[in-house]
């Protein structure tokens, strides 16, 4: 995939912005606060309609405004042109157009515009709790394999619904596993199993990619994998999953909350045989980041034959000059690459000899255009 052109409109600090792009490199460039990371956000924006920076769109609307609007002309690996449109109002919500045409199911959108962002807020995901490193295998997931979203979704519905009934049997003073706590658990059980699979089959696909990638980017054979410490076992997974549900319902009323299922899920990144959370040095972590982005990438490849866009936020200020021109190298000229940095003098401390690629300069102004 690669953006043409994009155009915003009343998007954080943007009133109008008109911007080409070159097929292979794009530097931004500009001083601090001058709008780099927000034109990496209105790419996120376009392909996953929401922002990596916050969750809710009105954030992203400029100050004193009322509504945001996103033009991208896109060309695919087809050579076919793709127009996506994306706005949002505080009084409407959001609104997405495929080639004019408008999208009702936002969900629609999710995997058609491969986007990576590596941004330094992602480093989270490496050093934080484990719901962020949940959702990075969601979203990998939901961008290759629609039915993984839907699923989600209606596990997460599955879960309100119980934890609603939950909440309203402890204030009834109630602790008997039911058959209305049955029938929402026959439903959530089988999205679960779903799930559970899929996620299975992902670690086992993604682990050896992200290897190898992990190998090239630092030279070095760390042993490095993704591992999930299962709530529930997979083998006879829905016999385990209702009599853990069941034996758990006192507890579960109690809290208000269903304390068992793959919503909690434990994955661990591992680093040399231990969780990298625990043990990781702060440039250890950002190179496992790194790798972790750039085999998300080759994996949306082979699964969607679709060439994603790499949106490097910073990254002359998170790694070394070897790692970043590493970085350069394994994600090579055939995918479209947009970098932001301060300065070319940031670009030139580096080992990176930006004559060699295709590429353009973008510089943005001081003052808000
Ligand atoms: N909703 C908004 N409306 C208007 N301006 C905003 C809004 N949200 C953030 N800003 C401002 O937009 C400007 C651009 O922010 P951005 O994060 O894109 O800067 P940047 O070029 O990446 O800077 P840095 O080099 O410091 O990372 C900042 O001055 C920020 O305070
Ligand atoms: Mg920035």
């Amino acid at each position: 995939m690669i953006l043409k052109s994009l155009k915003l409109n009343f998007f954080r600090n943007y009133n109008r912005g008109v911007f080409e792009f070159n097929d292979n490199l794009n530097i931004i460039l500009g001083n601090n606060g001058t709008g780099k990371t927000t034109l990496l956000e209105a790419i996120h924006c376009l392909s996953l309609t929401k922002s990596f920076r916050t969750h809710k769109n009105s954030d992203v609307i400029k100050y004193n405004c009322n509504y945001f609007q996103i033009f991208g002309i896109f060309t695919n690996s087809k050579k076919e042109e793709i127009n996506v449109n994306f706005n949002y109002s505080n009084n409407d919500g959001k609104a997405l157009f495929i080639n004019r045409i408008k999208i009702e199911k936002i969900i629609d959108i999710i995997g058609k515009i491969p986007v990576i962002i590596l941004s330094p807020s992602n480093q989270r995901i490496t050093e934080g709790g484990p719901l962020l490193r949940r959702s990075f295998i969601d979203r990998i997931l939901s961008q290759i394999d629609p039915g993984y979203l839907s699923t989600l979704i209606e596990f997460k519905k599955s879960i309100i619904q119980r934890n609603a009934l939950l909440t309203q049997y402890k204030d009834e003073e109630k602790y008997n596993y039911d058959p209305y706590i049955e029938t929402i658990d026959d439903i959530l059980i089988e999205h679960a199993f779903q799930i559970q699979k899929m996620r299975e089959s992902f670690i086992n696909d993604f682990n050896p990619l992200f290897k190898e990638v992990y190998r090239l980017l630092n030279h070095i054979n760390h042993t490095v994998y993704i591992k999930n410490y299962r709530d529930i076992e997979i083998e006879n997974f829905r016999k385990r999953y209702k009599q853990k549900l069941k034996s758990r319902i006192e507890r579960d009323i109690n809290y208000g909350r269903t304390t068992t299922g793959p919503h909690l899920d434990r994955i661990s990144f591992i680093f040399n045989d231990r969780d990298i959370r625990y043990f990781g040095s702060q440039g250890e972590h950002k190179i496992y980041l790194m790798a972790l982005k750039l085999a998300e990438g080759r994996f949306i490849e082979e699964k969607t034959g679709e060439k994603v866009i790499f949106l490097l936020d910073d990254l002359f200020a998170l790694l070394d000059r070897t790692h970043c021109t590493n970085i350069i190298k394994l994600i090579g000229p055939a995918n479209q690459t947009f970098i932001t940095a301060t300065d070319m003098a940031v670009l030139e401390r580096s080992d990176f000899n930006i004559d060699r690629y295709d590429h353009k300069i973008l510089k943005l102004p001081d003052r808000a255009v």
